[in-house]
């Protein structure tokens, strides 16, 4: 199998810089030995050259076919994109998030695009944006998009969802099922004969910020190391997996790098700061990787 690997370090969808380093330091962490070792073969796209696209006419993101597609951001701006070039008309995706990222233009209070892109996909927006012409709104239908991790949503953003179709696990849904329930549900929930391309949109913000300190819109009372690791786990073992977002890592806000890594000392695995580590860690986990 092969992995095609994107950078997309596009950070103008919030108003911090950082975000755009995430691809460097994800493949500076050894991301590439790492995943060839559990038998992939791999494929570096480069990264995405967003300043050229904005010069010129928008073209569309290429679509993705055969091979396992992973979008390392930047912010999660980049999912309207990853998302929409996926092929499959039936695709389920799974939100890992502290954020709904379900604003609309009309109803965001920050403006920023990265709390956006879910409704973007979802068709929710009152009109079409300059450049996004290549955009198709509602490629992805609420009944086939389930969150795992919320805990700030917006009071609007919140009164959208609960009137969709959308399937919503917050952190208190993890609190009272545990992550295994959940995982179960939101996964019957989008794909209830077990047939559908799966694909993992993973915000590193909604891990608890204790472990992943280094993203841009932190939020308390998220979910724990290994239930990330979990819901990876989860997802590879389905063997449908496609595609998956990895985004929000900020390796500028990140702290010192740590001692630990998640399988004791390995070589291929090089210091970088906990944020980019626990992202190359869950990369791994969402590829296959297990502790037997
Ligand atoms: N709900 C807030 C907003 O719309 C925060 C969004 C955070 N999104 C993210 N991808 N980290 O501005
Ligand atoms: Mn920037
Ligand atoms: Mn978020
Ligand atoms: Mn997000």
């Amino acid at each position: 199998r092969t992995i095609r690997f994107i950078g997309a370090p596009f950070c103008e969808g919030q108003n911090l810089d950082g975000a755009d380093l995430g691809p460097t330091a994800l493949r500076e962490a050894g991301l590439q030995p790492l995943a060839e070792m559990l038998g992939w073969s791999w494929e570096d796209a480069g990264d995405l050259d967003f300043a050229a696209a904005l010069e010129e006419e928008a073209e569309p993101p290429p679509k993705e076919e055969g091979r396992f597609a992973l979008t390392c951001g930047g912010d999660h701006s980049i999912a309207a994109g990853s998302i929409c070039a996926l092929v499959y008309p039936d695709l389920g995706v799974i939100w890992i998030d502290a954020h709904a990222d379900a604003n609309t233009p009309r109803t965001s209070p920050s403006a920023h695009y990265h709390g956006m892109p879910a409704a973007h996909l979802l068709g929710w927006f009152d009109n079409g944006i300059d450049g996004f012409e290549w955009f198709e709104p509602g490629c992805l239908s609420e009944n086939r998009l389930a969150y795992i991790g919320l805990r700030d949503i917006d009071a609007e953003e919140g009164r959208m969802l609960r009137a969709s179709n959308v399937h919503v696990f917050t952190m208190r849904e993890v609190d009272k099922h545990g992550i295994a329930k959940v995982m179960e549900m939101a996964l019957s929930a989008i794909d209830p004969n077990g047939f559908r391309p799966l694909h993992l949109s993973l915000d590193i913000d909604a891990v608890d910020p204790h472990f992943a300190p280094g993203t841009g819109t932190a939020a308390r009372g998220g979910l724990s190391y290994r239930e990330i690791h979990y819901i990876a786990e989860e997802m590879a073992e389905t063997r449908r997996l496609v595609g998956m977002d990895l985004v929000e890592i900020n390796p500028g806000l990140d702290e010192a790098p740590q001692r630990s890594s998640m399988h004791g000392d390995d070589p291929n695995l090089k210091p970088c700061s906990p944020t980019v580590q626990l992202g190359v860690e869950v990369a791994l986990s969402a590829l296959g990787k297990r502790i037997m």
